[in-house]
Parts: structure tokens; sequence; C-alpha cells
């Protein structure tokens, strides 16, 4: 969580929030009329004491007894209403506040660009859709209805009290601020502590999520008592913190009694004085000890408002951060049609922090319509981040990037990415089906037919085919039921099926058994027939038909050419296909 914001950046989240609230403030204004009434029928409850004791034990009034069970019931219904009424509304209120923010978080989300996405892990992202939201509803819920409803039935009962003795009343006004103040001490002790239980949460769910995803490495590296001393620290501490928030519950609960019985007992003292004895009749004095009593909870509950609306505000400034980040620039204009697919690089420098830091300088080449290009070179060379900027997933910082003639800038973003199929080095696949994941971004029905042509061509039909339950498969999170080689060929089958004029192909570098190899190389083939594509590439077979091969090192371009010409050069590539790529001609 983001840390406390100033007053004045306070007011302006409040505001903010308020923004969120007002659409519905019809049913807002039924809920304070509620809480008023509530508040009322909490003195009025206090206040039923008087003639309950006095016509009923006292003077033995029949006309009261009759009335006061009557009394009970009626005010019980209307408090009982005003209840539901209460919770219901802001109960309606804060889901429909929850599930905007979610949207507009969402929404926001899928706009931002990729630079966002490298600087913030995905947990923080889930943490805000899920936990700030509901802190921030939660929080100023609670915050509201103390803030209006307590302290009006506070401010009844006082009245009340005052009403039936002035005197005894001073009493209480001095044992009340006495316990306001243990209570907030209390609570903001409470706070401190309870902030350390949820930072050795934190510990305990992340040592323990490592592990588990980790577990294959755990049992490899023979790491377990390591493992198991770092979680006994974090368990540890989790429960030394707890204990902490125990041992202030035990002890603040006395205290408070405490102070409430000598209020109690002054109370008594004084009214058992005989003078005042003449003043006050019995029935008054349950009723003042009631109200005295009912005061308690409510009078807790004011003041840990603070410390709520605090937690609530801060999430909220999180939660407005997200949706306050700058979405990716999308101010072209030009739409691309029918695209040929010829691509061009002109002097491109790009950094990714905006320094001095060049990633990639200088680069230039240029791919007719359905050519191949093949980019290879030492890891960390720049290759993924030189194809990534032809999807605008990044701004070049100088030079410029053609698609068919036209700068990419100039171009709206959902047009330009529409020409691209990208084949990623890691497959990404959605928790669904084979089928859908195949059929995956297109806007209109896609035929059974179409899926398994692009299935066939992909020489993924032979694996999905065996399975039981065929296209209708589930693939588990991001595809863990199936094998690195099938979820490649499903890539494949997705990049076939969505036939963009350009392919960004990103070849997976860990090699698969001969079979699975085969298969993957022919639905390459298939994939890179009538397309531009730009290809990061590990395998020779891909890079021999190449129509012009890059060499990449240290964000530089080194030589181009094809092959032939490059090995004939004897420099670079030559160089580096003596030292990658030697194995791999042997065994073919
Ligand atoms: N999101 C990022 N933010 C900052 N720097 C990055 C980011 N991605 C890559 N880099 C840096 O840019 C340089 C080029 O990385 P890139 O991923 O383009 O290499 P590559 O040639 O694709 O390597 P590999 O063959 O291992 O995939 C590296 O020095 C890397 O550290
Ligand atoms: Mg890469």
């Amino acid at each position: 969580m983001t840390e406390v914001p100033t007053n004045h950046n306070s007011r302006e989240l409040y505001n903010r929030l308020l923004t969120y609230v007002k659409p519905h403030w019809n049913k807002f204004l039924a809920v304070i009329v509620a809480m008023v009434i509530y508040a009322g029928t909490e003195t009025g409850l206090a206040a039923l004491m008087k003639p309950l004791i006095d016509g009923s034990f006292v003077n033995q009034d029949s006309e009261i007894i009759k009335l006061i069970p009557l009394l009970l019931i009626g005010l019980f219904l209307i408090r009982g209403l005003a209840n539901f009424v209460t919770t219901y509304g802001l109960g309606w209120i804060a889901r429909n506040v929850i599930k905007n923010l979610r949207s507009e978080m969402f929404e926001r989300l899928l706009v931002l660009p990729a630079s966002f996405f490298d600087q913030s892990t995905s947990g923080q992202l889930m943490s805000k859709l899920l936990y700030d939201v509901e802190q921030v509803a939660n929080a100023t819920t609670d915050a509201i209805l103390t803030l209006i409803r307590d302290s009006l039935t506070i401010i009844g009962l006082i009245v009340w009290m005052i009403y039936l003795n002035g005197m005894l009343s001073l009493i209480i006004l001095l044992t009340v601020p006495l316990i306001g103040l243990l209570v907030y001490k209390v609570s903001s002790r409470f706070r401190t502590i309870s902030k350390n239980i949820q930072d050795s949460m934190g510990d305990v769910s992340h040592i323990s999520s490592e592990m588990i995803e980790g577990h294959r490495e755990v049992k490899t590296f023979g790491s377990q008592n390591y493992e198991n001393q770092r979680f006994e620290q974090a368990n540890q501490k989790n429960r030394r913190q707890s204990m902490k928030m125990v041992a202030t519950d035990a002890i603040s609960q006395p205290i408070i009694q405490l102070i409430t019985v000598l209020g109690l007992s002054g109370v008594i003292y004084l009214a058992t004085l005989p003078e005042m004895l003449e003043t006050i009749s019995a029935g008054s004095f349950i009723s003042f000890i009631t109200a005295m009593f009912m005061i308690l909870t409510p009078l807790k509950r004011l003041t840990k408002i603070n410390s709520k609306l605090q937690r609530g505000i801060s999430a909220s400034e999180s939660i407005f951060n997200l949706i306050d980040e700058q979405a990716e620039i999308d101010n072209g204009t030009k739409t691309l049609k029918d695209t040929r697919g010829e691509i061009e690089y002109k002097n491109v420098n790009f950094s990714y922090n905006n320094d001095n830091n060049l990633a990639l300088e200088k680069i230039s080449f240029h791919a007719e319509p359905g050519q191949t290009i093949a980019f290879v070179g030492h890891s960390g060379s720049g290759k993924t981040t030189l194809v990534s900027l032809l999807s605008r997933f990044y701004p070049s910082t100088s030079g410029n990037i053609k698609v068919d003639g036209i700068d990419i800038n100039e171009l709206t973003l959902a047009s330009l990415r529409k020409q691209i199929s990208l084949v990623n080095q890691q497959v990404v696949l959605f928790n669904d089906t084979i089928a859908n994941n195949i059929a995956y971004g297109h806007e209109q029905h896609v035929s059974n037919d179409q899926i398994i042509a692009a299935a066939k061509a992909a020489h993924a039909w032979e694996f999905i085919e065996r399975l039981p339950e065929g296209l209708a498969t589930q693939v588990g999170q991001n595809g863990v039921l199936l094998s690195g080689g099938q979820r490649q060929r499903l890539a494949i089958a997705r990049a076939l099926l969505r036939d963009a004029p350009i392919l960004i192909l990103d070849e997976a570098t860990a090699s698969l058994d001969s079979e699975a190899e085969r298969h993957i190389q022919s639905a390459l083939e298939t994939l890179i027939t009538n397309r531009t594509t730009l290809v990061i590439a590990h395998r020779l077979s891909t890079i021999e038909k190449a129509d012009l091969i890059v060499v990449m090192h240290n964000g530089h371009i080194m030589e181009t050419g094809t092959h032939r010409e490059l090995l004939a050069k004897n420099q670079h590539y030559a160089e580096l296909h003596r030292l990658q790529f030697q194995e791999e001609a042997v065994n073919l």
C-alpha cells in the first residue's frame, strides 16, 4: 500500500470518491434518513425505560403496563426497518462503486503501454484490483455509518441524559472522553501491530507461494531445510505480532470496563445522596444507566473512524494512481487495408528508460512483401526489442519504421496491430478450450472447420484428435496440460487463423525432440509462406531459407546478407554459425 496521503491530497481523493457515489444520491439520501431514524430509536429505547419502571413497577399504572410491550414492539419494528434500509442501501452503493472502480481499472490495464507492465509485478496489480478496492468500499461504508448514525446516537443519548438529570450527566461527560481517549490509544496501537501482522503475512504468503511454484527447484537443489528455516522465521514473526494484538485486546477490555464501572459507581453514589434521591425517580435512574451503557459501543466505533478513513483514503490513492496512468499513445489517424507487408526500418534508435543507454542503435533494413528476414545474435543483443518496436509496444526514440511506406506512428494502433501476427518465444495460452485458444481475438464467429483447417496446417490436429475431448479440451492455466511443442503448434495455428500479412516469430530456443521438431518445422513453413516474416531464428533451416539475415550485436547491426553471402564473408555470422549451429548441421 502507498504511504498516507497529505491532508490536501486526502480532500481531493475524498471528493473524487464522492463522485462515484453521486449517481446513487437518491439511495444515499434514503440511507441517511434511515440512519437518523435508527439513532432516534436508540434514544427511544433508553427513554422507554423510564415509563417502564415508573409506570409498571413503581406506580402499577395499568394503562402504561399495557402500552409498554406494544411500544417496545413498535420501536423495534421501526428500528429493524431502518437498520435494513441502512445496511442494504449502503451495501448496494458500495458494491456498485466497487464494480465501477474495478471496471475502470481493468479497462485502463487494457490500454496501458508495455513499459508499465515491465515496471509492476502482476502481484501488485492483482492486489489493487482485488483488495484495495474492497478496502476503499468497506472503510468508507463503515466511516459513513459511524459518522452519521453513531454520532447521532451519541448526541441523542446525551441530550436525553441531560434532560433526565443535569448533575448526573456531568459525570458522564467526564467519563466519556476518558473512555474515548483510551479506545483511541488502543486502536492506534492496534493499527501499528496490524500493519506488522500484514507484513509478516505477506512474508508467509510470499515464501510459501515461491516454494509451491518452485517445488521442482526446491527438490532438485535439496533446499528443503533452507526453505523451512525461512518459513519458520516468518511464521514465528507472525505469531509474535498476533500475540501483541491479543495482549492489547486482553488488557484494554478490562480497563475500559473498569472506567465504565467507575463512572457508574459515581452515578450511583450521586444518585443515592439524600437530596438527589428526592429529585430522581427509579425510572429516570434506570433510564439514565441504560443510556450510559448504550453510548459505549457507538463511542468505540467513533474513536476508530479516523484510522478507518485513512486506510480507505490511501487505498483509494493507489487505485486512482492506476486509473490515471498514461495510456498507450495512439495519435495516428490512418488505417491500413490490404497491406502488402513491406517493412522498412530507417536509422532507428531506442532506449528502454529514455536515457543514453541505447538498446538499439541505427537499425536499418528493408523487407519486400513476402520476404523472410531472420535476426540472429547473442542473447541480449536486442532481437526481441527490435521486433517489438514494429507492433509499437515501445516508441522508437528516433528514426522511423514504415509499413507499406507509411510511418507506423501515423497509423492507428488497432489497424497496425491487425496486420501483425505474433508467435512468441514463450507461448501464452488462455485458460480455455483448445478451439477458443486457436480462435483467440477473432471478433466474428469462427467455424469449427476453419479451426480444424488451421490446426491441421499447424500440425496440431494430430494430437488434438487424440485427446478425449478434442477441440473442447481445456488447456489449463497457461496451457500447463500441454507439452511445450504442443503449445507452440497451437500458437502457430492461432497465427494461421489470424492470417495477417506480417508475421513476427520469436522461435523458441528450447530444443524439442526430432519428431516434434519436424512437425513444428513444417508448421512454420506453412505459416511463413506468403507473409512478410521477421523471425528471431534459432533453427539453422529457418536461417538458411531467409531472404536476408540480420546479425545483431549489442543493439547494433553487424552484418546483413544471405546465408551464402555471409558465410563467404567469413566474419561475424560465420563465427556465430560455427559456434551455434555446427552440431545441428551435423545432425541434419
Ligand atoms: N523490458 C525491458 N526493460 C528494460 N530493459 C530491457 C527490457 N527488455 C530487454 N531489455 C534489455 O535490452 C537488451 C536487449 O534485450 P532483448 O530482449 O531484445 O535481447 P534478445 O536479443 O531478444 O535476447 P534473447 O536471445 O536472450 O531473447 C538487453 O540488454 C536487456 O537487458
Ligand atoms: Mg529475445
